[in-house]
């Protein structure tokens, strides 16, 4: 069990003095009108830095994919407001991409996997077809994928065509990458796998991230942060730095005093919501 003090981060790196890349304020968010409205998130607020890797973790049904919707701009607020670079967000911003939980329905089953990844390119307008195609193959060989670019998605795994989702993201160079429990729907060892490939890739393309997950140890095992989530309507109930150095390490990070720390805050906040009553 590796426990040195080394393998701890200082508590201010880099990311205490980045500014921030999205601010949420006050949000709140219902579904529906009048008597039938459903209130889903209460008031969330909280900030991502850039370069960061924070997680959003909370129940089941508590209002997490609705939140992303509304950080992408694909959902109205109710009230408050999200503010990304600086500017309001009121509409999909340039500069944000979402990776959905159904990968199976997010990409377009008539293009090939490279394809999938270029049309991820096709706001980029900086480079010319040659080079896009290019960087299009690095980024599948950079998820692994390097012999499935003429295959279409439905000829590859599930945990495959989620990595092309992945490509696709990352290929549009968006400051900050929002990720819908993408690794929900694979095997555990292709999740564990695919931690440590996000890892991998935002540390590779210092790329921003917000993860939204139900899984607890999957929250704390990738991220910088942790927000804990209550349950309807939602809000931020913990901000939990994780001062674990990188890269981590499948083993070793989850056997760390400090990993189980906050592993064991967090679940008891999640418990102690489902005990109390609603
Ligand atoms: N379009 C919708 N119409 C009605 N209810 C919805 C809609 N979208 C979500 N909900 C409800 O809002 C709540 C939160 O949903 P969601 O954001 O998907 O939660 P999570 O992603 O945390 O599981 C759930 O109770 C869900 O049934
Ligand atoms: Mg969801």
């Amino acid at each position: 069990m590796a426990s040195g003090a080394a393998f701890v981060a200082p508590p201010t790196g880099a990311h205490a003095v980045a500014p921030a890349i999205l601010a949420v304020r006050h949000l709140a968010k219902s579904i529906g009108d009048g008597s039938a409205a459903l209130k889903v998130i209460g008031d969330a607020d909280f900030i991502v830095r850039e370069g960061e890797f924070v997680s959003l973790v909370g129940p089941s049904g508590c209002g997490k994919t609705t939140l992303l919707m509304c950080l992408a701009g694909l959902f109205p607020l109710s009230a408050g407001s999200v503010s990304f670079v600086g500017a309001p967000v009121d509409g999909p911003p340039p500069g944000v991409a979402v990776v959905f939980q159904d990968y199976s329905r997010s990409l377009l089953p008539w293009k090939s996997n490279l394809d999938n990844v270029l049309f991820g390119m096709r706001r980029v307008e900086d480079t010319d077809a040659r080079q896009k195609r290019e960087r299009a193959r690095e980024l599948l060989a950079s998820v692994g994928l390097s012999d499935f670019e003429r295959h279409y998605p439905w000829q590859v795994s599930g945990g495959m065509q989620q990595r092309v989702a992945i490509a696709r993201a990352l290929a549009s160079r968006s400051r900050l990458l929002l990720l819908d429990e993408p690794l929900a729907a694979v095997d555990a060892q292709t999740r564990a796998e695919m931690q440590d490939l996000l890892l991998e890739l935002a540390a590779r393309y210092r790329q921003t991230c917000l993860l939204v997950t139900h899984d607890v140890d999957e929250a704390v095992y990738v991220a910088d942060r942790v927000l804990v989530l209550s349950r309807r309507p939602t809000r931020v109930i913990e901000d939990i730095p994780v001062p674990l150095a990188k890269p981590r390490d499948q083993i070793e990070t989850r056997e760390h005093r400090v990993y189980l720390e906050i592993r064991h805050t967090v679940l008891t906040r999640i418990r102690a919501m489902k005990h109390a009553s609603p």
